[in-house]
């Protein structure tokens, strides 16, 4: 296996995707057993559905909140945030993650940017509301939930399909890649388009490139110098250890 000299890189860039939080009992979106494969939930995904149906997103979504709720991060996230401790003062680590679990902060990492947005969040559809998204427990499975401030509907603080990634999350994402001399992708498909991209844009940088994941990418990503097969949560302990 691969082992990463951490300390030969002063920035580094750490993307997530859903193969992370398998070990702690959360689907993946692609593949047997993912979301996906379930007609409704895709339906329920889409920025239309919210428009059109708004009570079937909260119903798939409240479900999504509650297994997430319910999950415990496991020996990845925790390698993560030891990772984040480990590093060098001087060097910088930014951790960006599609996945709207909350489980890299649940294990100790500080400054996470969740690009799709977060499950453990609610927040007012309305873009123009003062009210910022807020922690909720609640699956909202009866009824849409009402903004107390402007009378809107409340949604899961999530990105849809159809709709843009929050712009400061993106730039943050993009100002990070800039400077990054190492880019690590752990267990993603690397389907979804910004992250999907996130490699070539490192790598134009100059940074070394780093594929952490249960399978190879299909096809394969060419930008990728270095691939590491198997569980998130076996490889990332064992690669963190030397940091
Ligand atoms: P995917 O479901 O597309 O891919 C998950 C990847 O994790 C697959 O390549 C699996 O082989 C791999 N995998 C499974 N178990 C693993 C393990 N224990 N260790 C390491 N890898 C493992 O999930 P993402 O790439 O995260 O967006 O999907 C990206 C986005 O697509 C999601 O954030 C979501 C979805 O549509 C939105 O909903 C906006």
């Amino acid at each position: 296996m691969g082992i990463i000299s951490w300390q030969n890189y002063p920035s580094i860039v750490i993307l997530t995707g859903a193969g992370v939080s398998v070990a702690s009992g959360l689907p993946t979106y692609r593949g047997a057993g993912g979301l996906w494969e379930n007609d409704d939930v895709a339906r329920y995904a889409l920025a239309d559905t919210w428009r059109s149906d708004p009570l079937a997103v909260w119903k798939t979504f409240g479900a999504l909140r509650a297994s997430i709720l319910d999950a415990q991060p496991n020996a990845a996230h925790r390698a993560l945030a030891a990772l984040e401790q480990r590093i060098d003062r001087d060097a910088e680590l930014h951790l960006v993650t599609q996945n709207v679990d909350g489980l890299h902060q649940a294990a100790g990492s500080h400054d996470v940017i969740e690009l799709h947005g977060s499950l453990r969040h609610t927040r007012c559809s309305n873009e123009r509301c003062a009210l910022p998204p807020f922690e909720d427990t609640r699956t909202h499975f009866d009824r849409v939930p009402v903004c107390p401030e402007c009378h809107a509907l409340q949604r899961p603080a999530i990105v849809l399909f159809g709709e843009p990634i929050d712009v400061a999350d993106e730039r943050r994402s993009r100002d990070a890649l800039r400077e990054c001399d190492l880019f690590v992708a752990v267990g993603t498909s690397g389907t979804v388009t910004p992250a999907a991209n996130f490699v070539r844009s490192a790598k134009y940088e100059g940074a070394h490139t780093v594929f952490i994941n249960a399978e190879p990418m299909e096809p394969p990503n060419p930008y990728f110098d270095e691939v590491i097969l198997g569980p998130a949560e076996e490889i990332l302990p064992d690669v963190v250890a030397g940091a």
